[in-house]
């Protein structure tokens, strides 16, 4: 037999890494030109086509040396790239390369963070990390996710554990699917919708809601919603759940990098009165994906999660010592996604997070201010994190929706929609640091031409 591909790590692993990650540097800078702009061209069947001309067979019977190559260039030319800023559409951030670079060594050395003898250091670090996040939330301890669908879920699954199966969800009508669909997931009742005509949970609306209501009640707020990066009213809902013996969710799976920012750190008061948290660094935190956490308020909640498995947590080893780590996710292999988050925190520090916090929330600021000056433009109001709703001056849904599928297909720039007011709105969200001044204006610039034809 001939000998095998060389491994990752090990004695031969960076030396056999070392011209790959070349190649693959390589790669993603041609792909990259290759592409162009922020997105490729020519929408779906287009770039369906060109994939499927650099992938060829799948699987086929003798193997490519080329594929590492190929296969990256092709990827990077049909990627819709967070770091162009002309790519603003959704909650889908520029990763760091500190970062990026951080999870190769989670690839390389691959610790499964479900037994203590997979991931020795890996345990002790996701330990510490997330004690020292939940901290920042005002909360006791945090579970590593793969994002906000996953943290929200397992709020859900500790409450009605703590609460029975009758427990029921109540939340804004803007809040993310994700948590209904949770609750739809865990077998409970359906949950109680709050309108919310101003896109943010009105707390006379919630205590009418709350009021009378006998069983269990979770009231799921959002800091930043995934529309329009509002900020529910926390301290009022956190006042009222504590009157009316509610429990409290709050989804800040966008709004919770907040924290890191002296200036807008205060928009967050009152998330520290809660027993769960979403917090998902893949949006505000500048992380590869994935990068979710929940935290919580009582650790000792999480005994729900318990499991026995022999292998991987026997009795006589927890015993001896040994972490027993099967509680700490409903997932069993489990990659160190805490190891670059934990190098961002250490390389930037608070306030290193903090800037580049100000500094996409200021570009917001701009570029609202723009479209606010800019007769041609209708701006939906002012930002409160980094999104910014805008729609052309008297044009219909129609409209909207095809100007941001105009820019798609040409490949020109990245625009999110969102629905609001019962109207369509063009939605950009400013997650790149590196963005400036030229760069919003050639956004709104690139709109009004579509707009325009
Ligand atoms: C407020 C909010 N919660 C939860 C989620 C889900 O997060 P993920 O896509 O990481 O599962 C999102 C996604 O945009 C969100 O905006």
């Amino acid at each position: 037999m001939s000998t095998p591909p060389p491994l990752a790590s090990g004695p031969d692993g960076p030396d056999a890494l070392r011209p790959l990650l070349d190649t693959v540097l390589d790669a993603l800078a041609t792909g990259r030109r290759a592409r162009g702009g922020p997105l490729p061209a020519g929408g779906p069947d287009a770039v369906a086509a060109r994939l499927a001309d650099t992938l060829g067979d799948a699987l086929p019977d003798d193997g490519d040396p080329d594929a590492l190559r190929a296969l990256v260039h092709a990827l990077a030319a049909g990627a819709a790239d967070p770091a162009d800023p002309l790519c603003a559409a959704h909650l889908h951030c520029p990763p760091l390369a500190v970062a990026t670079a951080a999870d190769l060594a989670v690839s390389a050395l691959n610790p499964s963070l479900d037994s203590w003898d997979q991931a020795p250091a890996a345990s002790a670090l996701e330990a510490a990390v997330t004690r020292a996040l939940a901290h920042t939330a005002g909360l006791a301890d945090a579970l590593v996710t793969t994002g906000g669908t996953e943290s929200n879920q397992l709020a859900l699954l500790l409450a009605r554990e703590a609460h029975g199966s009758g427990l029921r969800l109540v939340c804004g009508a803007g809040a993310h699917h994700s948590l209904p669909r949770a609750a739809w997931l865990l077998g409970l009742p359906d949950p109680v919708v709050v309108p919310t005509p101003q896109g943010i949970l009105d707390p006379a609306a919630l205590h009418r809601v709350l009021t009378g209501r006998t069983g269990p009640l979770l009231v799921a707020a959002t800091a930043g919603t995934t529309d329009a990066g509002l900020i529910d009213p926390l301290p009022e809902i956190a006042g009222l759940c504590a009157a009316h013996g509610a429990r409290l969710h709050i989804d800040a799976a966008y709004g919770g990098g907040l924290l890191f920012s002296d200036r807008h750190r205060d928009k967050l008061a009152g998330l520290e009165a809660a027993h769960t948290v979403t917090l998902d660094l893949h949006k505000l935190g500048w992380q590869p994906v994935a990068a979710g956490l929940l935290a919580v308020a009582r650790p000792r909640e999480l005994a729900a999660l318990h499991q026995r498995a022999d292998y991987l947590n026997a009795d006589d080893d927890t015993e001896a010592g040994y972490p027993d780590l099967l509680d700490r996710s409903l997932r069993t292999t489990r990659r160190p996604d805490i190891l670059k988050i934990a190098v961002t925190l250490k390389t930037l520090g608070r306030s290193g997070l903090g800037a580049l916090v100000d500094q996409v929330c200021a570009r917001a600021r701009e570029f609202a201010a723009l479209v606010h000056t800019h007769p041609g433009f209708e701006l939906y109001g002012r930002p409160v994190i980094s999104t910014v709703l805008f729609r052309p001056a008297g044009a219909d849904d129609d409209t909207v929706a095809a100007v941001r599928r105009g820019l798609l297909e040409e490949g020109r720039a990245v625009l999110g929609r969102a629905r609001l007011d019962g109207r369509l709105w063009l939605k950009a969200t400013l997650l790149n640091p590196h963005t400036g001044p030229d760069e919003l204006a050639q956004l709104l610039e690139l709109a009004e031409r579509t707009t325009t034809g």
